[in-house]
């Protein structure tokens, strides 16, 4: 009769000496395989009587189960450590220098983002930002979108799975959740910008299932529509390099805004290339509007004494309209000879004594 307490002694020991995930699997077949030891105990099993037979049945299926659970630990450790020998000789390094024709370029994305934060931060503004999966309460309820509000529908929003608490997370379909989180944690007077992703399941020559907006609120205890108008203009000029240009608020509609106005820049469209700042064409550029009172209550701000306004414009489309852009499409896909075209010198950050663009 095999001394149980020694063969567990053996089988462990070979399960830690297993030097990789081969050798492992030699142990284990060896164990607990059909020829096993184990397996060759189970068999001395038919010889016994009964009441021997429930003890020792019972011992060895209890060193199965601390066998198994071995080399299911020591599987564990193995996977960790060809994980890191993996991630240690894969590694790439960063610090090289890239070979000139390999220079990489700032995608017009973050160009612009930089210029509008470089334009928004002389103005007294400092940028806020919210994680791209929001919650559904930030990105439609605190925002004056009740469940089942028809303004969801719009949004084409993607879901993700429903939490434990039957709660579904969303990627946010605009920057506006970044108001309603500024709102909740800070007091006002807010002047902030949120630039960063959106996702919207949308997608043709002009929309992309993600996509980047930037947001920017003001709260105060005077603020009006002057107010808005005045800084978009600002905006527009610096942003677009021009020492004039109008501005059209259009009347519309967005359930957290009231009154909430599109906002159309003037451009000219004619002789095959666009002129912004003369002319007599409009180009939307973005939603904005005074903020709903109900927004400022459930954002827990006091809407007898402060009011404000906000706006959205879409980053992709002020770069499209800025560098003649004709396609969102590629901005998102990785071909080096787009980059290179569209792309800017690293070095040369926008700042607005330097120059916006240069
Ligand atoms: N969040 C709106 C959209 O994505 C834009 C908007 C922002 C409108 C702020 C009004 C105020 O369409």
């Amino acid at each position: 009769m095999t001394d149980i307490a020694q063969l567990e002694r053996d089988l462990l020991a070979a399960v830690n000496e297993a030097a990789n995930e081969r050798a492992l699997d030699d142990v284990r077949v060896s164990a607990l395989g059909k020829k096993g030891a184990v397996a060759e105990l189970l068999k001395t099993l038919g010889a016994m009587n009964p009441d021997e037979r429930k003890a020792k049945g019972a011992s060895f299926n209890a060193l199965r189960d601390r066998v198994a659970d071995a080399i299911a630990a020591r599987k564990t450790e193995l996977e960790q450590g060809s994980l890191d020998a993996r991630l240690s000789s894969e590694r790439v390094d960063v610090s090289l220098p890239a070979p000139e024709p390999l220079r990489g370029t700032v995608h017009p994305v973050s160009q612009v983002t930089d210029e509008i934060t470089a334009i928004f931060a002389d103005l007294g503004f400092a940028v806020a930002e919210g994680p791209d999966i929001e919650s559904d309460d930030y990105n439609f309820t605190k925002l004056n979108i009740p469940p089942e509000h028809p303004a969801r529908q719009m949004h084409d929003t993607f879901y993700l799975k429903p939490q434990g608490d039957g709660s579904r997370p969303l990627l946010r379909t605009h920057t506006s959740p970044v108001q309603v989180r500024t709102m909740l944690a800070q007091k006002p007077p807010i002047r902030i910008i949120a630039p960063g992703r959106t996702y919207r399941h949308d997608s043709d020559a002009t929309h992309s299932p993600m996509f980047h907006q930037v947001e920017a609120l003001v709260i105060d205890e005077e603020t009006h529509l002057g107010h808005l108008k005045w800084l978009i203009e600002e905006f527009c000029k610096a942003f677009f390099e021009v020492s004039s240009v109008a501005i059209r608020l259009r009347p519309s509609y967005f359930p957290f805004t009231e009154p909430s106005m599109e906002v159309d820049v003037q451009c000219d469209r004619s002789g095959g290339t666009l002129k912004i700042g003369e002319g007599k064409d409009w180009l939307e550029i973005g939603g904005s509007g005074m903020v709903h009172p109900r927004v400022l209550e459930m954002c827990g701000i006091d809407p007898a004494r402060y009011q404000g306004f906000a706006f959205g414009f879409g980053i992709d489309r002020l770069a499209m309209l800025k560098y003649g852009i004709p396609d969102i499409r590629p901005f998102f896909e990785s071909d080096l000879r787009w980059l290179k075209h569209y792309g800017f010198v690293p070095l040369d950050i926008p700042t607005l004594d330097g120059g916006i663009s240069r």
